[in-house]
């Protein structure tokens, strides 16, 4: 038997899945004043809504997905990203009535077969919102500013990441583009990799992406879709910059950024940071998915949103330093000097857990002096003698470990006693 974690995947061991659990909370409590709600859909779906979805033509669709037939013959796939899960979750459950829109978010893992690097895993830890129904670009700048804001507020500092901007366009415009730097590329076609070649008729725009340095060089020279925009696109991307210019949100336009999935229209957009990330430094990114609804079976709805991923978050977090709460696992500890008061510690302890301290008592019979160790490991503040003398007054000692000062305390005013100490 193989022991071992699958390859690209990890144990969130506490001190990470403690780091997991602040980036959830802190999420919850900034999405909260942005007024969105929780959605959790299922780890897998049926095939098609990533295939439809995600588009046929792209990377995470033709290589990356976990795909499998269930007992019953249908074909499964774990998600490699959760927007089409939502959207498909707010078709079934009509979460979008007409005229109205809807904020909603998730965290969870995420599937993809890739090869695994720093930053890159074959399970990945998402936390992402999305917003259905909403076309302003006034949308658009409050779901970037919220990404932006949220790094802030894990205490990634300003000046380590930039946020990418650009426009996809629509059904109007980007046919035409594609069309062009399809052409573009036919008669660059020979400095360009085997890979960018062969998608050249399914997904030219791939190509931006590519990180072979000939297709680099190339696409230097390519059309941008920048210059290409109709009025429509072209004024709802200068409407989203002058929004996110007028809260202060630092932005730099990058025409060639396209991203890896085909639902986007539109505003796209990436956070990158360099410090603590090698090449995977995308540390979230979204945009505007105006057709999805429809290529999913819906009406047309307007929709856009974008996703983190918690380890290049926590990568770029540790490499500027930023503090993660580690509170102690005790505030309490409750000693026992011998097994004759073994019942008056363990109901000690079970009180103060009631009224909501962390508190903690010894489980393996260690003497007084390892108690005292293990408190002080715990980082316990106090810590709550009960011998048989005091027992047999109906009272404990209460020690506190930073100024070492000791005082004897009624039993039945312990949780107050403590109260008082802890603050
Ligand atoms: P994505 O750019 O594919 O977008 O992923 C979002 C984030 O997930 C990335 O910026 C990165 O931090 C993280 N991530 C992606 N793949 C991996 C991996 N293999 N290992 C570790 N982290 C990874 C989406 O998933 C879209 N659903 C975002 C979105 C929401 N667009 C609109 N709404």
């Amino acid at each position: 038997m193989n022991a071992r974690a699958p390859k690209g995947t990890s144990d969130l061991l506490p001190e990470t899945a403690r780091a997991w659990e602040y980036l959830n909370r802190t999420a919850q409590g900034l999405f909260a004043r942005y007024g969105y709600e929780p959605l959790y859909t299922p780890a897998f779906e049926h095939t098609e809504v990533f295939t439809r979805g995600i588009g046929e033509a792209t990377d995470i669709v033709n290589k990356e997905m976990y795909t499998f037939q269930d007992r019953a013959g249908r074909s499964l796939t774990l998600r490699p990203e959760a927007t089409a899960s939502v959207v498909r979750s707010a078709l079934e459950h009509g979460l979008v009535p007409r005229g109205s829109s809807t904020k909603l978010y998730y965290a969870g893992p995420m599937f993809r077969y890739e090869r695994p690097q720093k930053g890159r895993m074959r399970q990945f830890w998402q936390i992402g919102l999305e917003v259905l129904g909403a076309s302003e670009p006034s949308v658009d700048a409050e779901v970037i500013m919220l990404l932006w804001r949220y790094f802030e507020a894990v205490g990634i500092p300003t000046e380590n990441m930039r946020l990418l901007l650009n426009s996809m366009g629509d059904d109007e415009c980007r046919p035409a583009y594609r069309d062009k730097v399809a052409g573009f590329i036919r008669s660059e076609a020979t400095g360009l990799c085997e890979e960018c070649n062969r998608r050249l008729d399914t997904n030219p725009l791939r190509t931006f992406d590519c990180k072979n340095p000939g297709c680099i060089s190339v696409m230097a020279a390519a059309p941008l879709l920048r210059d290409e925009l109709c009025g429509p696109c072209a004024q709802h991307y200068s409407e989203v910059r002058t929004s996110l210019e007028t809260v202060g949100i630092p932005y730099s336009e990058e025409p060639r950024l396209v991203r890896g999935l085909d639902y986007y229209t539109r505003t796209v957009f990436e956070v990158q940071a360099d410090a603590g990330l090698g090449s995977q430094n995308a540390i979230g990114g979204g945009g505007r998915y105006d057709r999805l609804t429809e290529v999913l079976g819906g009406r047309p709805t307007p929709g856009l949103g974008w996703a983190l991923g918690f380890e290049r978050t926590l990568l770029a977090m540790r490499a500027a330093g930023a503090k993660i709460p580690a509170p102690p696992l005790a505030d309490v500890y409750v000693a026992r000097v011998d097994d004759t008061v073994a019942a008056e510690v363990f109901v000690a302890t079970s009180n103060l857990r009631d009224e909501g301290i962390a508190a903690e008592m010894d489980h393996l019979r260690r003497s007084l002096k390892a108690q005292f160790k293990q408190a002080d490991r715990l980082g316990a503040r106090l810590v709550v003698v009960i011998g048989p003398e005091e027992s047999a007054l109906g009272e404990v000692t209460v020690r506190d470990m930073q100024s070492g000062e000791e005082t004897r305390v009624r039993i039945e005013a312990l949780t107050d006693a403590v109260r008082a100490r802890l603050g």
